[in-house]
């Protein structure tokens, strides 16, 4: 048992997609959420600044005694993850791998849509790994850049995030795939206008569920799952936490959430 808290960083506010899920599938842990939302977005950065980035963060949580560490963004789980493996002396777990496992386990048809940042995209890491478990399988990748500023403003019902959805999918569309792929922490927050998009009988790979439950079965097989106990959950970002405090509430159904600004960039080679 290990009842010291996880710590889960994104970009900004699309990691609470992970959060949402830790909550359902391992109440009982206690989480330490960091959104970088004033550099914000990732997306369009290079490798070396998103591992920079993402190495700040790392030394951010483990300041908080963190047991693991979840990288809820797609696009720093495909640009750093295995830096920061080999950088740090702690668990840590994107949402990349889980992803591209359960849309193998998915996909009849072994054409498979990935739906991403530029960088994301740019990395090839979900075409990687889907090729190195399904060597046969088709990967057809689309960026989609408008997605993350639409669900940062909260606008995960609108006509607009409908049409900009429509727009990015008909390509997959075109090539016939049976999974997609939502390889953005963002996207599971837009689910549904993706779904509608793509139709009913494409299935939607949520890496955010995904991570989860990689982490729950990690926890369980070292014998780090909290138990007993009230499990809590913190926010911190590098910019607007009245923004992250309103949107946390809004995604994870609870009210008189708080968030506190950090000076991330202190973290910097140390
Ligand atoms: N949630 C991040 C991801 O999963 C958003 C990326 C961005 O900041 O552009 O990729």
């Amino acid at each position: 048992m290990d009842n010291r808290k996880i710590g889960v960083f994104d970009s900004g506010l699309g990691g609470l997609s992970v959060v949402r899920e830790m909550r359902k599938i391992m109440p009982a842990e206690s989480i330490v959420y960091f959104g970088d939302t004033a550099r914000l977005p990732y997306g369009s950065k290079s490798r070396a600044v998103i591992t920079d980035f993402s190495r700040q963060i790392t030394r951010f949580l483990l300041e908080q005694d963190v047991k693991a560490i979840v990288i809820a963004c797609g696009t720093a789980s495909t640009n750093a993850l295995d830096t920061l493996r080999s950088e740090f002396d702690v668990p840590i777990i994107g949402v990349a791998e889980p992803g591209a496992r359960s849309a193998v386990r998915a996909s009849r048809s072994g054409r498979i849509g990935v739906l991403g940042t530029e960088a994301t995209v740019k990395s090839g890491a979900f075409d990687k790994m889907i090729h190195q478990l399904a060597p046969e399988a088709e990967v057809i990748s689309q960026a989609c850049p408008l997605f993350v500023p639409l669900v940062e403003s909260g606008w995960f019902h609108d006509a607009i995030t409908d049409r900009v959805a429509e727009r990015y999918l008909q390509p997959l569309i075109e090539e016939g795939v049976d999974t997609v792929v939502l390889g953005c922490t963002h996207y599971p927050l837009i689910k549904e206008a993706i779904g509608q998009a793509v139709g009913k009988d494409v299935k939607l790979i949520n890496v955010s569920k995904e991570a989860v439950l990689e982490i729950r079965d990690f926890l369980d097989r070292m014998d780090m799952l909290a138990r007993g106990g009230e499990s809590t959950c913190e926010f911190y970002a590098s910019d607007s936490i009245d923004h992250m405090a309103s949107f946390a509430e809004l995604v994870l159904g609870m009210g008189g959430l708080t968030a506190n600004k950090i000076d991330i960039e202190k973290y910097d080679k140390r």
